[in-house]
């Protein structure tokens, strides 16, 4: 299928990501400890997923809270006050509240009290989704700071009597201010598609309008996830390298210009197909799915802060975070890393 929403040939003002931040909860569940309440083994997760750990949230602690810890120090990290944030955009599958939006409970706890706040729902291509959408508004000039976080509190939707699906995901969060960029090109490129014809392959049955919460829906977990995880794993693949193609193509770039891939953390063998057909070595690949399990909408955002903080991402750099997700939905956004003034 064609990727739906291309990059303008003239962008009228280019955007930078001028600070990232993360956040993850101190508690880590791992392989073994999986063991002990599903039939499963530390070496079927490694083997089939790459994943060793994953972290989960306190019980009293929401979405909104990793959120606001992830955004905070991505102010910090850019040096930007609460009160300068203009537009705050939540990318979660996993609101405190069915509304209001998260974005809006973010902004109380961080004073970021000029911005207007929104959600976006875009399962694990949420952090991308999101940067996008703030870009658009920067580059048309309607606001000059935006603040992108991706939070999930993926363990409040989990079935942990299902061995397929409990083992793959975590908690955690990510963040990043963009601003206008001062010498590069900032954000080069991005392509973003959706395919709603396979949206019940990754889906949570119960809890919305279509069937609300009830006695029967939660004796039938079916406020859980469910997932076809065979299905969604060959979407991934196609879909990941066919956004990267294009976004390559539009920015007149092949993949030996990138200097790192930042791709969703949902599972290292998807990782390795993805470099196998677009030959790019994994060695060029952010990965840290072995600690974090897959965090859906948080999971490029706590990669992208983990890759500046180490100094991996460079100034120069043509850095490429690519996205799939429940939707389906994915997407590659391309863009020059310019941070350090
Ligand atoms: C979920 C996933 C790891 C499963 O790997 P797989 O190689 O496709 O495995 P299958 O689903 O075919 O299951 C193989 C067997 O392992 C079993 N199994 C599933 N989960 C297991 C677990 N945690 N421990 C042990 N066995 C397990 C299955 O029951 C099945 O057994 P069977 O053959 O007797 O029926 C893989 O399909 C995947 O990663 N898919 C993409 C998921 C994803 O990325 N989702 C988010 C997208 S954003």
């Amino acid at each position: 299928m064609t990727p739906t929403l291309t990059t303008p040939p003239a962008f009228p003002r280019a955007v930078r990501i001028a600070g990232t931040g993360a956040y993850a909860p101190e508690r880590a569940l791992t392989n073994r400890d999986l063991e002990k309440i599903v039939n499963t083994t530390d070496e079927w997760i490694v083997t089939r997923t790459g994943m060793r750990e994953r972290r989960i949230a306190a019980p009293e602690q929401a979405t909104s809270d990793l959120g606001s810890e992830a955004a905070l120090r991505a102010l910090a990290d850019a040096g930007v006050a609460p009160e300068e944030v203009q537009l705050l955009l939540v990318a979660t599958i996993t609101p405190d509240y069915p509304f209001p939006n998260t974005g809006c409970l973010v902004q109380r706890r961080i004073g970021a009290k000029n911005a207007f706040c929104m959600s976006i729902e875009a399962a694990c291509s949420g952090f991308v989704y999101g940067l996008e959408t703030a870009r658009h508004y920067i580059a048309g000039g309607a606001v000059d700071t935006a603040l992108v976080i991706g939070a999930e509190k993926m363990s409040s939707i989990l079935d942990w009597r299902d061995r397929s699906t409990c083992v793959l995901f975590g908690d955690g969060a990510g963040a990043a201010v963009l601003k206008p960029a001062r010498r590069g090109r900032g954000i080069i490129a991005s392509v973003l598609g959706s395919d709603g014809a396979l949206s019940e392959l990754l889906y949570v049955p119960a809890g919305g309008s279509r069937k609300p919460a009830s006695a029967e829906t939660v004796a039938a977990g079916e406020h859980f996830l469910r997932m076809n995880g065979r299905e969604v794993f060959k979407h991934a693949v196609t879909n990941m390298v066919r956004a990267a193609r294009t976004a390559l193509h539009r920015a007149g770039l092949t993949p030996a210009d990138v200097r790192w891939i930042i791709p969703h953390q949902a599972n290292l063998r998807i990782i390795g197909a993805i470099a196998e057909r677009l030959e790019i070595p994994e060695e060029r690949f952010v990965i840290n799915v072995a600690r974090y399990g897959n965090t859906s909408g948080a999971s490029v955002g706590l990669a992208l802060d983990e890759a500046a903080r180490d100094g991996r991402l460079r100034d120069g750099d043509i850095v490429m975070m690519l996205v799939f997700g429940g939707g389906f939905t994915w997407g590659a956004t391309l863009i020059e890393w310019e941070k350090t003034s």
